[in-house]
């Protein structure tokens, strides 16, 4: 199907008034070229976290929709993500995952790039250009913005774009919990080891949506809750919250972002976690403490899954990850995963996390694992001339979501669907696809609605 027909995506493929979402946006090439332009070039995208590039002259490549980027601190300290390809032909200037330098060679005709972009050397400059290259101008190209928040980096390559955090909105509270130590002191992860890599036969929206907050699918993890993995020790996934706390779906809307988090009942802590091991339990309870020296009544909001749209997935407590979907074809999204801890835990309970965190989660984890078989068959079962004419079901939950909630004196703002309550609602799914479609209409960032005192208001 074209899209050249201006059809609307809200009105033909996107209808969450019906509660249906078209199979065509998963499998379709015109619709997956466009999404490259009008979300990929224009969206906030993470890129990495600092702690992968302490020193000066220190890469790391990253990706950002389909296309290789790297992110560099230049010999002055400052950090830079490059678009990594060639200014004269276009090759890889960096083939490796990451390291440290002094310049980018290209490996094609050798033109050479400082860290801080610039055009350096040019094999022969002055028999070849007669010294008439005009090396300022053909430096490796940059993102329009760039933004460090606590650390972890995010760029996108529009210049019209909203500042990061206006971007974020209020959801900059719950990135917060995966960015801060679990302490309650700003800013303390670094990202623990490499960063683990993998390709799903699935289109990426499968994986966006999921951490979204479907907390629907717990049937597909039930052989993980029988074996019993999680740090509550009960034989389920949590670290023992859901038994204690409210469980909120909260969603930004007009953001498209939206994540799961308990509410501690004021007063409360959260359970014991970790017990079978010691100092890892020890460690918790410490931190638990502190955070509510810190945070005070803050502290009883506890993390769990969530998404940034658009590819960007948080899980802040057990296990502590980042994740990023990298499209890659309407058929294939390359995972990425970053493993989080803070930075001052002691050795010991780094190893604990990093064995705990590889076992659960990743293309090995017993987590995982489960998602993308689930991924992977339903988008290749929804590629059929005869499947791709039925739309998927998006109505569960539907007109249950309130504004403004409040759980005995801490407020959460959004829209907020208390699970306690209902146990699962597709409402974060509708947010997502809502904003979806809104980016794939909008022509630019003024046709796109904002979020304004809690009341929705579409621009003009
Ligand atoms: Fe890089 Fe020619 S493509 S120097
Ligand atoms: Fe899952």
């Amino acid at each position: 199907m074209a899209m050249d027909d201006k059809r609307g995506y809200r009105s033909g493929l996107v209808d969450l008034r019906a509660g249906e979402v078209s199979r065509e946006i998963f499998v379709n090439e015109h619709i997956y070229a466009e999404e490259q332009e009008r979300i990929f070039a224009r969206a906030w995208l993470h890129v990495g976290h600092e702690s992968q590039i302490p020193k000066p002259g220190d890469y790391f490549v990253s990706s950002m929709g389909e296309e290789s980027v790297i992110l560099c601190r230049d010999r002055a300290g400052k950090i830079h993500v490059f678009l990594n390809s060639c200014r004269h032909r276009g090759m890889k200037v960096c083939r490796y995952d990451q390291g440290t330098t002094a310049v980018f060679t290209c490996p094609y005709h050798g033109w050479s790039y400082g860290t801080d972009g610039r055009l350096v050397g040019v094999p022969y400059f002055r028999e070849a250009y007669h010294s008439r290259l005009d090396k300022e101008k053909w430096g490796l190209v940059e993102v329009a913005q760039m933004h460090n928040y606590k650390g972890s980096i995010w760029a996108t390559w529009d210049p019209a774009a909203p500042g990061f955090t206006e971007y974020l909105g209020d959801f900059t509270r719950y990135l917060d919990l995966q960015l801060d130590g679990w302490d309650g002191r700003e800013g303390q992860a670094e990202v623990l080891g490499g960063i683990q890599k993998w390709l799903v036969p699935c289109n990426w929206k499968f994986p966006a949506e999921n951490f979204s907050g479907d907390t629907y699918h717990n049937i597909s993890h039930r052989s993980v809750d029988l074996a019993g993995i999680g740090p509550s020790g009960a034989g389920r996934r949590d670290m023992g919250e859901r038994d204690v706390s409210r469980k909120l779906h909260v969603c930004i809307p007009d953001r498209g972002h939206q994540t799961i988090h308990y509410v501690l009942p004021a007063g409360k802590s959260p359970p014991p976690a970790y017990l079978n091991a010691p100092i890892v339990a020890e460690y918790v309870r410490h931190c638990e403490e502190e955070r509510r020296r810190l945070r005070g009544e803050e502290a009883r909001l506890v993390g769990a899954p969530g998404e940034i749209f658009p590819n960007t997935a948080l899980l802040s407590r057990q296990p502590r990850t980042m994740a990023v979907w990298h499209p890659r074809s309407p058929h294939q999204t390359e995972c990425w995963r970053w493993f989080f801890v803070d930075r001052d835990a002691p050795t010991e309970v780094k190893h604990f996390l990093r064995d705990y965190y590889i076992r659960y989660s990743g293309p090995a984890g017993m987590t995982e694992q489960d998602d993308m078989e689930n991924w992977n068959y339903a988008h290749a079962a929804s590629r059929g001339t005869i499947a791709r004419r039925y739309p998927y079901n998006y109505d569960q939950g539907s007109g249950t979501a309130v504004t403004n909630y409040e759980y005995q004196g801490l407020r959460v703002p959004g829209e907020v669907i208390d699970l306690t309550e209902t146990q699962s609602s597709e409402q974060p799914m509708r947010n997502f696809y809502r904003r979806w479609a809104e980016f794939m209409e909008a022509d630019d960032w003024s046709r796109l609605a904002t979020w304004r005192g809690g009341e929705r208001k579409a621009a003009e």
